[in-house]
């Protein structure tokens, strides 16, 4: 008896449990589907969903394409990424074209005239008014995607990251983007609390990364407070150097910095060049350490 109410709990447990999205999200297959709206390049966002321990979305069949067409309907009538990428520039053949979660490139709805080769490499992208399905540059190209994740019951497995941290594969480490007006020394303060560090930077790969991490999400406010980010490079016993104890091995200032060597002894990340003037997106800048801004923390992944 005690077996067999042991047995049904199971049952209903996993009936209840196994499709559990989160909300705003919708349960796909055993995943759920997350709708992202900050526009993003393929890459990038792919990498997004893969910190979420997830990938963009992939779809095997017309009722596939109906919902995920639908879910995005509530949020854009745009264009946005599915986890589809061919490197060949023979687009026309199916067997050329990868989902980024593994599985086989076994549909297509193209819209009349597609596929169309975008060079070296070529993603997808979706219509959600009509579904139709074409061919966009991956790099170059923003827009709002899509990340199939594991459910809410899988998600009770161990992850990369602490929650809302983002891991970024290439480099193993979590990073989270701290939307919140600090000056440097209050910012590196929260992310030691947190078992970082301000970041540090040490290829393009991680400064692109973290360019689109950072600009996620974000309030545009007038005195532009967003449009630059804390990152842990200092200038001390007349080096920069990183917070966090690492190299420098890369740097990427923008043009003419860093200047007024004098007082300006710590630096930011453009992550938005849309305000300013003198800001160059995605290059570093050397600030004095007052000017209050949002920051990026970097941390060990959880393993
Ligand atoms: C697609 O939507 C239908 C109707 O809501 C649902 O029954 C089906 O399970 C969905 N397909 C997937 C793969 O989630
Ligand atoms: C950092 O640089 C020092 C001095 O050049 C070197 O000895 C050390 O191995 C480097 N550390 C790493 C992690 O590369």
């Amino acid at each position: 008896m005690k077996l067999i109410i042991a047995f049904s709990f199971y049952f209903l447990a996993n009936s209840i449990v196994a499709q559990q999205c989160s909300t705003g999200q919708i349960a796909y297959y055993s995943s759920c589907l997350l709708f992202i709206k900050t526009p993003l390049e393929f890459n990038t966002a792919n990498s997004i969903c893969t910190g979420f321990s997830g990938s963009l979305v992939s779809i095997h069949n017309a009722i596939d394409n109906r919902n995920v067409t639908s879910y995005v309907q509530h949020y854009t009538n745009g264009a946005f990424w599915v986890g589809a990428k061919t490197i060949s520039q023979d687009v026309t053949n199916p067997t050329n074209w990868y989902w980024t979660d593994g599985t086989k490139f076994n549909y297509q709805n193209y819209q009349s005239f597609q596929p169309i080769s975008q060079g070296s490499t070529s993603c997808m992208q979706v219509l959600p008014g009509t579904g139709k399905w074409s061919t966009a540059a991956c790099s170059g190209t923003v827009l709002p995607f899509i990340c199939e994740l594991p459910s809410l019951i899988a998600q009770t497995c161990p992850s990369h990251c602490p929650s809302g941290y983002t891991w970024f594969a290439e480099t193993d480490f979590c990073y989270k983007n701290f939307v919140q007006q600090s000056n440097f020394n209050d910012a590196r303060s929260v992310c030691q609390a947190d078992g970082g560090e301000l970041t540090s930077i040490h290829s393009q790969n991680e400064n692109d990364f973290l360019v689109q991490l950072s600009k996620t999400g974000l309030i545009v406010s007038d005195d532009g407070w967003v449009d630059q980010v804390w990152i842990g490079f200092i200038f001390v016993n007349q080096k920069w150097q990183w917070t966090d104890g690492t190299n420098t091995t890369y740097v990427n200032w923008g043009d003419g910095e860093p200047n007024k060597m004098q007082t300006e002894w710590w630096a930011v990340l453009n992550a938005d060049a849309h305000q300013g003037s003198n800001t160059e997106a995605s290059k570093w800048n050397n600030v004095g350490q007052i000017d209050e801004r949002a920051f990026v923390c970097k941390r060990a992944a959880l393993h």
